[in-house]
């Protein structure tokens, strides 16, 4: 299959041309990569189960993990869902449409080929305005996981996209890079108390600022231990891989550059290829390396933005190992680092 690539010049001013064929393609059960707000997503009509094993055979990806359907107008969300908790109603009023995906009761309408054959069913109403034309033009609820080949980081541009799924879909929309470069928040509204299954750019604080109290899925805070599932079926595979072996280092600043700069020595001492993963105030503290800065330490948003575009940068050079700082766990440091664990197995070294 040839992929099509369609640049959007200004997405102030989307021209409905442009997302016509793509619209087209959606309803008509093909495959469209196409810009949101966190991360660019593979496309296809989520009502048709046929479109929706497209998805799953394009990525690579195991097809008991379920779809995130989206959609661009509050009212599209009562067809696909039993029910819409009181929580929910709070959540879809502060953020939406917004970098937040609820677990609900699924309806009738949406088939188990979407929901990885479970009763439930993920929606989010993405804030991008190339992503809301286009689904509302499409017409159809858009299932969309990240437009990645399984296993490899997420795309943040569409050349990331380009590299994943030429040949393998029929357009790729270019919206250019993302704005969060983090997946959604995952937050499960159909129990007791609301749970969040994936951190994102709609930090826990902020979650419990509107509901009062939240739970976190114990699987997003540490290694999974024999027998406890976690409850977004995805969460569960070595996701944001790179191919290099990855190490955080956490401690105090001074220490962690020492401790760093030591390891990096003693791997291309070795003859490996190292990498490593500053931030802009410690960028002049490497002297040797494949030094990059992820971004600005005191705004966090800036390495949530850089975070997988770094990491497929050192697949692409073939660095071996790769050494980080880590960052704080609280705010949209909880997202970056349940990605940076998971992108380094959970090789943690804390230097004192
Ligand atoms: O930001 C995002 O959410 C991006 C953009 C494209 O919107 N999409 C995305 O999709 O990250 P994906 O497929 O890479 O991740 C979806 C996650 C998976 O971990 C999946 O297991 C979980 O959502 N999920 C989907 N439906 C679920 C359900 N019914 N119950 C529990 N977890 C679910
Ligand atoms: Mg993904």
């Amino acid at each position: 299959m040839e992929t099509k690539r369609v640049k959007i010049e200004d997405p102030e001013h989307i021209r409905q041309e442009d997302l016509e064929e793509a619209a087209a393609v959606l309803r008509n059960g093909g495959l469209v990569a196409f810009p949101t707000e966190t991360v660019y997503g593979l496309g296809a009509n989520a009502l048709d189960e046929k479109a929706a094993k497209k998805i799953y055979e394009a990525k690579g990806r195991p097809s008991d993990n379920p779809l995130i359907a989206h959609i661009s107008g509050l009212e599209e969300l009562a067809p696909l869902v039993e029910e819409i908790p009181e929580a929910a109603q709070k959540l879809m009023k502060e953020f939406w449409p917004g970098p937040l995906t609820m677990i609900f009761r699924k309806s009738g309408l949406v088939p188990y080929g979407t929901t990885g054959g479970l009763e439930t069913v993920a929606v989010r109403m993405p804030s991008d305005p190339i992503a809301r034309k286009l689904i509302s033009m499409a017409n159809v609820p858009v299932a969309a996981p990240s437009a990645n080949l399984s296993g490899r980081p997420s795309p943040t541009t569409a050349d990331h996209v380009w590299q994943d799924m030429a040949g393998r879909i029929e357009i790729l929309i270019d919206g250019g890079p993302v704005g969060i470069g983090l997946e959604s928040t995952i937050v499960d509204v159909t129990g007791e108390i609301p749970t969040i299954l994936r951190p994102g750019a709609v930090t826990m604080e902020m979650l419990e600022e509107t509901l009062g109290r939240v739970e976190i899925d114990p699987a997003i805070l540490g290694p999974m231990k024999e027998g406890i599932k976690p409850k977004a079926p995805g969460m569960k595979y070595r996701h944001y891989a790179p191919k290099a072996d990855m190490t955080l280092v956490e401690g105090e600043m001074e220490q962690v550059v020492r401790a760093i700069n030591r390891l990096a020595r003693q791997a291309m001492g070795e003859g490996k290829k190292v990498g490593i993963i500053c931030t802009d105030e410690t960028r002049a503290c490497y002297p040797a390396g494949i030094v990059r800065s992820i971004g600005i330490r005191a705004e966090e948003e800036t390495v949530a933005h850089n975070l997988y575009a770094v990491l497929r940068e050192f697949d692409d050079l073939g660095a071996e190992v790769i050494y980080s700082e880590s960052f704080p766990g609280d705010q949209i440091g909880q997202a970056i680092m349940n990605r940076m664990t998971k992108a380094a197995g959970y090789h943690i070294i804390h230097v004192l």
